[in-house]
């Protein structure tokens, strides 16, 4: 049986073998400059390991797994213009190492070689399925994204609309890759449903995750600047449970540091983060993102294969609720 670091060394070796090794250099150096910052990995291995899960000839999903590794670099690209965002991975974004332009036109690039990649998959029977999946989740990540940037500017978001959001901009990927792995693999209706909702309730806690670190992280380790969502004004969980339980004088100081321009970022982070502390949000994420695992694991558990072949799975999503990057 494969560990967790073989899975991640498989992927590696296929991603290196598919370098963007064409003309123009504008357009592809900074795919290869994001794709070769790494990250996680986590996408690509989820499909590897749903795929394993019920079948042992795992390298048939490569290229989804690729594919899937493509269209979330993609996204992260542009993310990074919509969130002014100047650092990803400890170094800086591409639009800040190159410009905007090329962020957007490298971004549409992967995006598109992200569709290609999917159709190298062995067994040409399973394409269909495969692109019907990917186009859903692909086209619900805008959505999510699109939300995500109206209420930056909305002081009424309901905790219930910001799940809604992650589940959109982040979840279902995790989930769909998942769900390509199973299709791949020839797993039945059933468990392909219950290991895209293993994908889904790891997602929501993981975008949970991002958000404390985001606020709480160790800018050593986070690789992504501290503080950013509250400069941006995002509606987190963190900041939509402080605006849930502050009290009057603190609900008018985070209305005043979100709807006035502050020159000083630092301060406007700090005061926030000082009302957060008081109203403990932290924890209440912490609980939030633990139901929303325990979830996970019930899907995890109805699928019908032997308990031993969950542990990779088992395990990475513990390690993913204490990440610290
Ligand atoms: C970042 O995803 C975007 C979110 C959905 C929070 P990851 O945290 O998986 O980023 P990398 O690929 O590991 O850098
Ligand atoms: C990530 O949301 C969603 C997508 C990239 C689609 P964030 O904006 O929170 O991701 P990070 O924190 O920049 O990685
Ligand atoms: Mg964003
Ligand atoms: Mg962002
Ligand atoms: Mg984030």
């Amino acid at each position: 049986m494969q560990t967790l670091r073989q899975f991640q060394e498989d992927f590696h070796s296929y991603l290196l073998e598919n370098q963007f090794k064409k003309e123009p250099k504008e357009l592809y150096e900074p795919v290869n400059y994001i794709l070769g910052l790494g990250g996680k990995r986590l996408r690509p291995v989820l499909v590897l390991l749903s795929h394993a899960l019920f079948d042992d000839q795992f390298e048939q999903s490569l290229p989804a797994a690729l594919s899937v590794e493509i269209f979330h670099n993609f996204t992260l690209l542009h993310d990074d213009i919509m969130d002014a965002a100047p650092l990803r991975r400890g170094e800086p974004t591409v639009h800040m190492k190159y410009n905007v332009n090329t962020g957007i036109l490298s971004g549409d690039v992967m995006m598109i070689a992200a569709y290609d990649f999917l159709s190298k998959v062995e067994n040409e029977t399973k394409i269909p399925a495969l692109y019907k999946t990917f186009n859903k989740v692909a086209i619900e990540v805008c959505e999510g994204q699109q939300y995500d940037m109206n209420f930056e500017t909305r002081n009424d978001v309901t905790i219930p609309e910001y799940l809604t959001m992650i589940e959109l901009k982040t979840s279902v990927l995790l989930a769909g890759a998942m769900q390509l792995g199973a299709i791949i693999a020839d797993a039945s209706v059933l468990d392909t449903e219950h290991i895209y909702q293993f994908g889904r309730h790891i997602g929501l806690a993981f975008q949970i995750q991002d958000d404390i670190l985001d606020t709480y992280g160790n800018p050593e380790k986070f690789g992504k600047k501290v503080g950013g969502d509250i400069v941006q004004n995002k509606k987190t969980y963190l900041m939509l449970k402080a605006l849930e339980l502050a009290d009057e004088t603190q609900k008018k100081e985070l209305d005043s540091l979100m709807t006035t321009e502050i020159e000083n970022e630092m301060l406007k982070v700090s005061a926030v983060k000082n009302i957060f502390d008081d109203l403990n949000v932290k924890s209440f994420a912490e609980a939030i993102k633990e139901e929303y695992l325990e979830k996970a694991f019930e899907h995890l558990a109805a699928i019908s294969v032997p308990k031993k072949k969950k542990k990779l799975l088992t395990d990475l999503a513990n390690d993913l609720m204490m990440r610290e990057q």
